[in-house]
């Protein structure tokens, strides 16, 4: 008999090689089978386990094989690596991890089915293999990291921290919440739904319950809770604001932290924008379902704002496009997507997107950067070059660098800017 859950994981594994992000391969193949399906779960876990090994699963996979992994048929090629994965990181009986992937690719692919029973056979046998000679490439694939992000983390945090922040990466994440406070407490969420959650120290309202469909969480449909990460939460909770002030987030997306500001403080005139229109468009629904007024939306180009609203905010937020490296515990294939070339483009972007968003600064006013990245030319580089060419704005503090190996969150990156004037 096929089984389900490795079935389902495999065909997410092919929808994700056509490009799409990993949350959207699998909830476009959970979508096809319904929300009560048993095996949900654990093609969830599959799924994510084989995105966040793959480096190492190819590297012992591509010993045993006699051509190109990619030349392979998408079909086969993941089954290869959800097997490679349950031999090498679950560490499954041999004979059962075979058996059930040569089955599924008799109804996939049958005509693979010799080359995965040998390949497969052998990867038992041999394991990960001989450690490569050059100590970064064995890092690299101890860890499941490419080879140039583990370079860089070795100068840049040595070894201790770069080995800490690859484990962190390849553990499974909790789903973490936050509690509108509207509402009550986390302790109070807690009391009324009779559960109980995993606190984070960093931030009182955070708290993770074991992963599930957000929309069958406790709560959800009354508004008590959004899923959010803790750096994220931080992110949003660091910028102080009044009630009554015009607030501007203008790389809002599906406006998590806009909506968390408005949770957070009352009477906010709060105008979020994007350069996507569409992924403003669920703001208003998420703003009923939290029992909060909905902020303005507005399609725009943030490195290029209409006139009409320079110096005309007391708080702006540019929760810049970035890389996402500090979050691959979450969005593990972005290490596979990313290049050091993204990496400059993206910082390119964001210093643009940063001076267009200083104009709508009033004179007082704050600005705040926010990136999911520690990378130096997403965060510090772009702090830099835009106070050089911003005289009238300066820095009252040192940025905040969250750091997953300390802070048991996303890596984040966050600074205040100050616009000088009365
Ligand atoms: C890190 S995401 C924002 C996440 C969002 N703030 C949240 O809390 O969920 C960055 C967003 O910037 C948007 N974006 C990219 N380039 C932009 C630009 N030039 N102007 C405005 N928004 C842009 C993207 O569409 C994306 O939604």
């Amino acid at each position: 008999m096929i089984d389900q859950g490795r079935q389902l994981a495999v065909r997410a594994a092919v929808r994700l090689d056509s490009g799409v992000t990993a949350e959207m391969a699998l909830d476009q193949e959970l979508g096809a089978v319904g929300a009560d399906h048993p095996q949900r779960r654990r093609a969830t876990d599959l799924f994510y386990q084989t995105v966040r090994w793959q480096i190492r699963l190819d590297h012992a996979i591509g010993r045993a094989l006699n051509r190109p992994l990619r030349d392979l048929q998408p079909e086969v090629r993941a089954i290869l690596r959800l097997g490679a994965l349950e031999l090498l990181v679950e560490q499954h009986p041999a004979y059962a991890v075979v058996d059930t992937s040569v089955s599924l690719t008799g109804k996939l692919a049958p005509p693979a089915k010799g080359m995965v029973n040998a390949v497969l056979r052998r990867v038992s046998q041999e394991g990960d293999g001989p450690e490569e000679e050059d100590p970064v490439t064995a890092l690299a694939i101890r860890h499941a990291h490419p080879r140039w992000l583990a370079e860089r983390w070795l100068a840049r945090f040595g070894e201790d921290a770069t080995v800490a922040m690859m484990e962190w990466d390849n553990t499974r994440p909790p789903l973490w919440l936050r509690i509108n406070r509207n509402k009550g407490t986390a302790a109070a969420y807690e009391d009324r739904f009779d559960l109980t959650g995993q606190h984070h120290p960093l931030v009182p309202g955070a708290l993770a319950v074991g992963a599930q469909p957000v929309r069958s969480l406790a709560g959800f449909a009354e508004g008590w809770v959004s899923p959010q990460g803790v750096g994220s939460q931080l992110v949003a909770n660091s910028l102080k604001l009044a009630a009554g002030w015009r607030v501007a987030d203008v790389c809002a997306g599906h406006g998590t932290k806009a909506l968390a500001l408005i949770e957070r403080t009352s009477k906010l005139d709060l105008l979020a924008t994007d350069l996507r229109p569409e992924a403003l468009r669920v703001i208003g629904q998420e703003a009923r379902r939290l029992g909060v007024p909905a902020p303005k939306t507005r399609s725009m180009d943030a490195a290029h704002p209409p006139e009409e609203l320079f110096r005309s905010f007391q708080a702006v937020l540019v929760d810049a496009p970035c890389s996402g490296l500090g979050t691959l515990q979450r969005h593990p294939e972005l290490r596979h997507r990313c290049q050091m070339a993204d990496v400059r483009r993206l910082a390119e972007n964001q210093t643009r997107i940063l001076a267009g968003a200083a104009q709508l600064v009033a004179a007082g006013g704050v600005l705040q950067y926010a990136v999911c990245s520690l990378e130096a030319e997403e965060t510090t580089d772009v702090i830099a070059k835009f106070l050089g060419r911003h005289p009238d704005f300066s820095a009252p503090g040192a940025g905040r660098w969250l750091s997953p190996w300390e802070e048991g969150t996303e890596g984040f990156f966050l600074m205040t800017l100050t616009r000088h004037g009365a």
